[in-house]
């Protein structure tokens, strides 16, 4: 199926919304709510690019279906829409990724939009605004950054490896225990990054940046556009145990091919 249409829209549509979110963010009043009290929260900016994003496709595709994270769907509630829409193709969108960057006044914040059939993103294109970057891919068409083509590292040896771990939003055991991995991983590494965006850190393996991501408590909306534009620059997308990664994983892990294997290892994650 030719995607580039789809490819095309969904560019335009993240870059405007971005544009949004920048402009509001010099000009506008911030409003910010607490979705978990002290560690998750929401701002106006947010909702309001989903609503400018979803009445955009609604227009346009008025037949294909939409999921956005401000819907407050879970992992399960989502992967149960798009496993029973079967082929219906659906738009899965995090309008604003990294938005304690935001509130923070932190760069690297991000629009996330995928086209997905079933449960397999065809469609991703991913939007820093500030620092004008557009990550795009879709199926069978390679990974491009600004429209010039990107493909992951060739790292081999997990020492060589410049890696994003994660520490989870608000389960504080879970902090614990990915803090314990981190640890662990930090000593056979080359050294890590964390950015605040999980659209953003899985872009950067898709062109190099940093050779592997992994994280666990993330959603589709976080996930969809990067692991379409990380396979497609030649990366691999799996859940924390090495299966392929299927949007409603909480766990996720994007590396580099030559490291993967030896990334599942090192995790060594045996369930949440
Ligand atoms: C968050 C960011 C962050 C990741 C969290 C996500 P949000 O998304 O992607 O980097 O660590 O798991 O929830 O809440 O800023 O859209
Ligand atoms: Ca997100
Ligand atoms: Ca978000």
């Amino acid at each position: 199926m030719d995607y580039s249409g789809f490819l095309n829209f969904a560019s335009n549509l993240a870059m405007e919304a971005g544009a949004f979110l920048k402009r509001f963010r010099g000009e506008g009043h911030l409003d910010i709510q607490a979705k978990v009290a002290g560690l998750d929260f929401v701002t106006n900016a947010d909702k309001t690019a989903q609503k400018m994003i979803f009445e955009s496709i609604a227009a346009t595709y008025p037949d294909h279906g939409f999921i956005g994270e401000e819907d407050g769907l879970g992992n399960d509630g989502a992967r149960a829409l798009l496993r029973d829409g079967a082929e219906r193709l659906f738009w899965v969108v995090d309008p604003l990724d990294g938005t304690l960057n935001y509130i923070r006044g932190l760069n690297g914040y991000s629009v996330s939009i995928a086209l997905v059939r079933g449960t397999k993103p065809v469609v991703g294109v991913v939007y820093a605004p500030v620092e004008d970057e557009l990550y795009s891919a879709c199926e069978g068409g390679g990974a491009f950054k600004n429209g010039m083509p990107i493909s992951a590292s060739d790292c081999r040896d997990i020492h060589n490896a410049l890696i994003i771990p994660s520490v989870p939003l608000t389960d504080m055991d879970l902090r614990d225990k990915m803090l314990a991995i981190n640890s662990r991983l930090s000593r056979i590494t080359l050294n890590t990054r964390i950015f605040g965006s999980a659209a953003v850190e899985i872009s950067h393996v898709a062109h190099a940046g940093v050779d592997a991501y992994f994280e666990y408590g993330i959603y589709p909306w976080d996930v969809a556009a990067g692991v379409i534009i990380a396979r497609e620059a030649g990366a691999i997308a799996s859940s924390l145990d090495g299966r392929e990664y299927e949007l409603g994983d909480p766990g996720i892990l994007v590396s580099a091919e030559g490291i993967h294997m030896a990334m599942v290892e090192a995790i060594g994650f045996d369930g949440k």
